[in-house]
């Protein structure tokens, strides 16, 4: 339960969320931190603080190094309750407390804590001395809601960057020069997967911001502080932002009588002759979530679903849901599957990746189990699509 000191003066103070494993329906394998910082200056600053039922330990951190009764500022970058849930607590403990927000986080802190606390609306532009340290604020609107900002201390050379950057990772390491490179970068593309990616026009603004500031130390409000691998992480948030995709293919299915699942197999095996990486999962198997992740790089979504009660399998509609909602965009879609009779999920499917905006290759629908020889032939047909 140690604060840890990121820079004089300069604090982590957050709590751990070891057993976190799901974050509204993404899967947090690695738990999560909801990292708050403690400035000592002429003004005690607070950034952003922990779910509620982290909170003792948030006030532990703190009291290690003040009393939280002598905070004067609190800085609240992001209004989501994994950000703000413990100020009820701590406006207890430093009622005079200032808080600073954007101008939406003032208009919904009341909203969500039913409280009238001294609020102070910041917009881009604005500073805020601290004494020896001040902070400049930049509105970064729904990176993650329309009340995100992101705040720069120029003289520490320091972004509170919030949701940006962030990755979910519970862990005793606090900086990324101490965790395995790999899992940080896996879990921050995992991360803008399932919460960054419908924004991406969002984040390109951000981007350009972050780009004219001296940074050497990010500190975002979930996972590891990033000092060494910052040109590493702004490159892949220009890339997934810009929705720059690899030559690869995923196919996503559920299947009844493993007659989806042969189709299934001759799209991955069509894929592959065209030297695509592929991946294969099948959605009683495979985490939605973790599907996302590969679909961040995905050029072409492929989904299969067999036809139950004139509709498509429950796993794939729970998919298709999740994957409208995050809108990647420049994809390529195929739909594909087995029917007995009705035969309207291949339809449906293929609906829902139009809605999304995908490009389509013509539908695979084949009745009962698929014949080897038809099976030949639609996948030398899409072999002649694939580009
Ligand atoms: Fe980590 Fe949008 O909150």
């Amino acid at each position: 339960m140690k604060a840890v000191e990121i820079k004089p003066g300069i604090y982590w103070v957050g709590g751990i969320d070891w057993d976190l494993r799901n974050f509204h329906g993404y899967l947090t394998q690695c738990g999560s931190t909801y990292n708050s910082y403690l400035i000592i200056d002429e003004k005690i600053t607070l950034i952003d603080n922990v779910k509620y039922y982290l909170v003792d330990e948030l006030i532990s951190r703190i009291s290690q190094i003040i009393d939280p009764a002598k905070i004067d500022y609190i800085i609240q970058n992001h209004i989501e309750m994994d950000h703000s849930g413990s100020l009820p607590r701590i406006m207890e403990l430093c009622p005079k407390a200032k808080i600073y927000a954007s101008p939406k986080g003032v208009e919904g802190l009341p909203k969500h804590y039913k409280k009238n606390w001294n609020f102070h609306p910041v917009k881009s532009g604005d500073v805020l001395n601290l004494g020896k340290r001040n902070l400049h604020f930049v509105q970064t609107p729904m990176v993650h809601w329309p009340d995100n900002m992101v705040s720069y201390c120029p003289e520490e050379k320091i972004l509170f960057s919030n949701d940006a950057f962030g990755q979910h990772i519970a862990s005793s390491e606090r900086f990324d020069d101490e965790y395995p490179f790999n899992i940080m970068m896996h879990e921050a593309a995992k991360y803008y997967a399932n919460i960054v990616l419908p924004y991406g026009s969002q984040v390109q603004k951000a981007l350009e911001v972050v780009g004219s500031l001296e940074i050497d130390t990010i500190c975002p409000s979930h996972g590891l502080i990033i000092r060494k691998y910052i040109p590493e992480i702004l490159e892949k948030y220009q890339q997934w932002s810009r929705n720059q995709v690899d030559n690869k293919a995923l196919i996503i299915y559920d299947t009844m009588w493993k007659s989806t699942e042969m189709i299934a197999h001759s799209v991955h095996d069509a894929f592959e002759a065209k030297g695509y990486q592929t991946r294969k999962f099948n959605l009683q198997y495979t985490h939605i979530s973790d599907i996302m992740t590969e679909i961040l790089t995905a050029k072409y979504i492929c989904v299969g679903s067999p036809t139950l009660n004139n509709n498509i399998l429950p796993t794939v509609a729970a998919f298709l849901t999740y994957l409208k909602g995050l809108a990647p965009k420049n994809r390529i879609g195929l739909a594909f599957g087995s029917y007995g009779w009705g035969g309207q999920s291949v339809g449906i499917v293929e609906n829902i990746l139009r809605e999304c905006g995908f490009e389509m290759l013509d539908q695979i629908k084949l009745q009962y189990v698929p014949d080897a020889d038809i099976l030949k032939e639609k996948e030398k047909h899409l072999i002649d699509q694939i580009k």
